[in-house]
């Protein structure tokens, strides 16, 4: 049982998750792909930093390439974040044979084409469930569950921090500015929160899930975004009065071949599920023609509901591994199409 090895890029929140599972959930990990998995070395920005986890310092490095190139290492784990550096990183870590786990929606929504077709080039796997509404598993659903149906309609609650702060403004009278304060203090918000707020980071998120439930190329520029920073509490109160919960809601719909998609505050009928998705909390709701409606509810952010996924797709890799099937499970077809949007 040769043990399959790991490097990480980044040991923040998402990072630490990943370790404590990995660690903590070995046992059961080992006994499901047939080896252990381990961490091999780990890329951060200060070796010396504190820590709320124990970390061997053997295994930390201040260089991400000595991490990519390093040999031994068969999966590399991306949960830096932003774009900077990791498109360079996660082309270079496919040359290099590896196959990629990343968290990175930023990532796989601007670049995730041109990403795919290099690992289809060096038949590398390259999974990123944790990218969309952390804990929730809706990229593996809307690629194997629903591959059998015609995707019509997906709503989602795809981004935490907004969700807690409208909720937080709603039910309780906090202010905005506290509200999101104590998002960052959770770890929830991007280390620049104005991607939460104004709606790019759940714009970024519809992107993905729309290339994926149309299967089609759906690029960023393509979703028309509007972000919370305007709505104040009297909006809330007032669309209370009248029977609605006001939610940062990303809607694709497709029309025969044509889609449009669009991340924008909206005021959601009370006893719609979707309104009673609080906090911390996403949900994607997606309307198939055969299937009919269908939900996905939990956590779409923080620690370990994100390392959850990003452990699973460890997983996923690992068992490709060891069927020789890597490069060919991760894939979903990009095929430009026409959008709604093209024609305003
Ligand atoms: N800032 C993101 C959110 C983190 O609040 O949903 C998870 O992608």
């Amino acid at each position: 049982m040769k043990p399959v090895k790991v490097g990480l890029l980044g040991l923040g929140t998402v990072g630490t998750g990943v370790v404590r599972i990995l660690e903590g959930h070995q046992e059961d990990l080992s006994s499901q792909v047939g080896s252990p998995i381990i961490i091999e070395k780990i890329a951060v920005k200060h070796a010396d930093k504190q820590r709320s986890i124990e970390i061997d310092p053997a295994k930390l490095t201040e260089d991400p390439w000595e991490v990519i190139r390093d040999p031994e290492i068969d999966v590399i784990v991306e949960v830096m974040g932003g774009v900077n550096g990791t498109r360079e990183f996660m082309l270079e870590a496919l040359n290099c044979g590896k196959h990629i786990v990343t968290a990175n929606k930023d990532l796989m929504a601007l670049y995730g084409s041109e990403i795919l077709a290099k690992a289809t080039e060096k038949q590398c796997d390259v999974f990123y469930e944790a990218s969309v509404a952390g804990g929730i598993p809706i990229i593996r659903t809307l690629i194997e569950g629903f591959s059998s149906d015609r995707i019509i309609k997906i709503m989602g609650i795809v981004n935490g921090t907004t969700n807690y702060i409208l909720t937080k403004m709603s039910q309780e009278g906090t202010s905005y500015e506290d509200a999101l304060a104590e998002a960052k203090q959770l770890g929830y918000a991007e280390a620049d929160p104005t991607s939460d707020v104004e709606g790019l980071d759940a714009a970024r998120k519809m992107a993905i899930l729309g290339t994926l439930g149309f299967r089609a190329n759906v690029e960023l520029s393509d979703v028309q975004v509007r972000g919370i920073s305007s709505v104040s509490k009297e909006d809330i109160a007032y669309a209370k009065r009248l029977g609605y919960e006001m939610k940062l809601l990303g809607i694709a719909d497709r029309d025969e071949e044509e889609f449009s998609i669009s991340v924008q505050p909206t005021m959601v009928k009370k006893n719609h599920p979707i309104a009673a998705v609080n906090g911390v909390f996403n949900a994607v709701y997606v309307f198939g023609e055969a299937v009919g409606e269908t939900m996905f509810y939990g956590a779409g952010a923080g620690e370990m509901p994100t390392a959850t996924s990003v452990v699973a797709d460890i997983v996923a890799v690992v068992k490709n591994l060891k069927l020789g099937v890597n490069g060919l499970k991760s894939i979903v077809p990009y095929k430009p199409k026409k959008l709604k949007s093209d024609e305003q």
